[in-house]
């Protein structure tokens, strides 16, 4: 988002827009108050994550909540770009990619120059999996690595046109009216980059795939307890793909993989508290622990 606000200074616009599923709006607020842009984002109303509405509210952007889903809000925003004279910094402008795709640089740099075997994404819009696929391609045009990594794209199975599309060796996709999945984050049913994740994946020889959100709980609970480590639910489809990757004999034991978990899991607290157990209330008397401890 620092690539997209940076060029919106440069070419002089007056304010920027988004649609979001709420982390580019949380973002695009960020950088466009560092800017001092005004910023106006578009979301589907009561469907976005707390931590995320908090944050663009927080640094003052303008938060029209739309009466529809993200896809609804997306094509509002583009009109807005159009016709009202907003700069749009969704996934669509391509400096939002030049961006995005330094992620794969990062994942390179991070593995002593070694390229993964795989890299897993949670897809929503696709321009995460767009970028990265460019990155890693630029890298081994340049020299800097040999080989590519194989793509996994993960979406939730109640939002899932580009599995669909992909698992039926289709080369278009048919958008989904009415998404829904716990994952709000890519809760989106008519991907706008959907065209170059199927590139990406047919490219890297890579795969796509649905999973349930009774699986994405279970990995964000999985990934929790087992290393530490709080995702959303919308990341947690990225260790529900590799799982049923595994499951389906798909992967060696030997492979390194990459999975890209995408937004910290105190974005969307309220979804973590509905799918733990509760608090257990106590008198405050060692008897009454005793009890629980025992229990
Ligand atoms: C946490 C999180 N994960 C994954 C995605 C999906 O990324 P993309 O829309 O580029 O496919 C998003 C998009 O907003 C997100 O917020």
């Amino acid at each position: 988002m620092t690539v997209g606000v940076s060029k919106a200074l440069e070419l002089g616009v007056k304010a920027v827009v988004c649609a979001s599923t709420g982390n580019t709006s949380a973002s695009l607020a960020a950088y466009a108050a560092k800017a001092g842009l005004p910023c106006i984002v578009l979301i589907p109303a009561g469907k976005i994550a707390l931590g995320k509405l908090a944050q663009a509210m927080m640094y003052g952007a303008i938060v029209v909540g739309v009466k529809g889903n993200f896809d609804v809000a997306l094509q509002m925003a583009v009109s807005a770009s159009k016709q009202v004279g907003l700069y749009l910094l969704n996934s669509i402008n391509p400096f939002r990619i030049e961006g995005q795709k330094t992620a794969a640089f990062e994942i390179c740099d991070q593995l002593g120059w070694q390229v993964p075997d795989r890299v897993v994404l949670p897809v929503g819009n696709a321009g995460n999996i767009t970028a990265y696929w460019k990155g890693f391609k630029e890298l081994k045009a340049l020299g800097f690595v040999e080989k590519l990594p194989k793509m996994v794209g993960v979406q939730a199975a109640g939002a899932s046109p580009i599995a669909k599309a992909f698992a039926a060796n289709s080369a278009t996709i048919e958008p989904v009216k009415d998404p829904e999945t716990v994952a709000t984050a890519i809760r989106i049913g008519n991907p706008v980059n959907w065209k170059r994740a199927l590139n990406a994946l047919k490219e890297s020889n890579g795969t796509a795939l649905a999973v349930t959100d009774d699986d994405i709980i279970k990995a964000q609970k999985l990934l929790a307890r087992r290393e530490g480590i709080f995702i959303e639910p919308a990341s947690a489809a990225s260790i529900a793909g590799l799982k049923k990757l595994v499951e389906n004999g798909e992967v060696d034991a030997d492979e390194t993989i990459v999975c890209v978990a995408t937004g910290h899991g105190l974005k969307d607290p309220e979804a973590a508290v509905r799918v733990c157990e509760g608090i257990i209330e106590i008198e405050p008397s060692l008897e009454a622990l005793e009890k629980v401890v025992k229990s």
